[in-house]
């Protein structure tokens, strides 16, 4: 009888989550359809702790039934260099421990480069879900994460046909190529019942289509005092007109407190913590539009039509743009670009090919059969 396919799943921070539960879930399934008497498929979900609070992290295990981490390395916040060298001596015991056929690792977060330059001085094949896509920006530091990641993978699992033209254009040999679409999507699909269910609306008190969904982390825009004070007076201007709904991310809570901002004047801006993903879908769905800097919430809001305002001055997700309802601003351009925006129809763009919540399974069967 063939061997069982060994796997390491790599998580570590909040947008890891709901592209790694869909795996887990398709996983499942194969094992348990019988998988036609091929191979079966054994895991271990390694957790970096990259994020740890239960509001980064917890809350999404439960909300979306992945399993407790058969390994949790513990690492927590540092500079770069600290959690990026503290993640990959402290996941190296368990690549040498377990094995494993693939390493397979997701999105671009310092966990997913530090797993794969372990993975690949080890030898152990490395499939990284979300391949190919580039902003062409290297001062962010997901883009290095993203080219180191992809220079080294052996699978490369691309969410959009402009991922393959990436990778090509590096020079990645097409064999290790394969569009599979995005696996948030099947998340987000996955999910819709049982958002529908939270009542997210009547418990923040928000009617449908009168609330802007704001969320706003990436260094660029809140690392500094200047980008951010003109963030804070835009947002108190808008909550003017409109309610605005911000969760606000442990690093920009931290950056506001370090530079004495606050909304604490103005009622119509309402902060929150950090959401779970049912709220956080629900608020996509249902708000008039949204304003973001987070590369998942550009592909939810065009998965469900919602206009969408990306304040940075490039996207690695184009495709959002192109078939969606995505448009990137600027703190200078953001009042012009809202006119516009309400100008507009409220629902905006197509879902892009192969965001058909069906990603996870045509990953698995590329592991399966890319495996050595
Ligand atoms: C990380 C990812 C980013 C992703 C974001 C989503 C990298 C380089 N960046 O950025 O791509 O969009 O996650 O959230 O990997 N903190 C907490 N609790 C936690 C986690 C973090 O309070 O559970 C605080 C710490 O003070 C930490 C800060 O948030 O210093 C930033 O966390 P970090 O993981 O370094 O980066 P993010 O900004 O979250």
């Amino acid at each position: 009888m063939t061997k069982p396919l060994k796997l390491l799943l790599v998580a570590g921070a909040r947008p890891n989550f709901m592209k790694i539960a869909p795996v887990i879930h398709a996983i499942r399934a194969h094992n348990s359809a019988g998988n036609g008497g091929g191979r079966k498929i054994n895991f271990r979900l390694v957790h970096t702790g990259q994020h740890y609070d239960e509001k980064m992290s917890g809350v999404f295990f439960q909300e979306l039934g992945i399993p407790a981490p058969d390994d949790n390395l513990e690492i927590g916040s540092g500079s770069h260099a600290a959690q990026t060298a503290n993640i990959m001596l402290a996941f190296e015991p368990v690549c040498l421990r377990e094995n494993p056929d693939w390493v397979v690792v997701v999105g671009d977060v310092n966990s997913t480069m530090a797993c794969t330059l372990v993975a690949a001085k080890l030898g152990i094949p490395v499939a990284h879900i979300e391949a190919g896509l580039r902003s062409f920006d290297r001062g962010m530091p997901e883009e290095l994460n993203r080219l180191v990641t992809d220079a080294l993978a052996d699978l490369l699992l691309t969410p959009s046909t402009d991922g393959n033209d990436n990778l090509r254009r590096e020079g990645v040999d097409e064999k290790k190529i394969r569009c599979v679409g995005n696996v948030m999507i099947d998340s987000l699909i996955d999910q819709l019942d049982q958002a529908a269910g939270a009542n997210t609306l009547e418990r923040l008190g928000l009617q449908q289509g009168r609330f802007v969904y704001v969320t706003l982390h990436r260094p660029s825009n809140v690392d500094t005092r200047e980008n951010l004070e003109v963030i804070v007076r835009e947002l108190t201007s808008l909550s003017g007109q409109w309610t605005i709904l911000f969760p606000i991310h442990p690093r920009t809570r931290g950056r506001m407190a370090e530079f004495g901002l606050s909304f604490d004047a103005h009622p119509g801006v309402r902060t929150l913590e950090p959401l779970g993903y049912l709220d956080s879908l629900n608020l996509t769905r249902h708000a008039r539009f949204l304003l973001t800097d987070s590369g998942g919430l550009q592909e939810e809001s065009t998965y469900f039509r919602t206009p969408c305002l990306t304040l940075r001055p490039n996207t690695e997700r184009p495709i959002t743009i192109t078939v969606g309802s995505n448009r990137l601003t600027s703190v200078a351009t953001l009042r012009d670009d809202i006119i516009q925006l309400l100008a507009a129809p409220e629902r905006l763009g197509a879902t892009p090919p192969l965001w058909d919540g069906h990603t996870a399974g045509r990953i698995v069967h590329e592991l399966l059969h890319n495996a050595r």
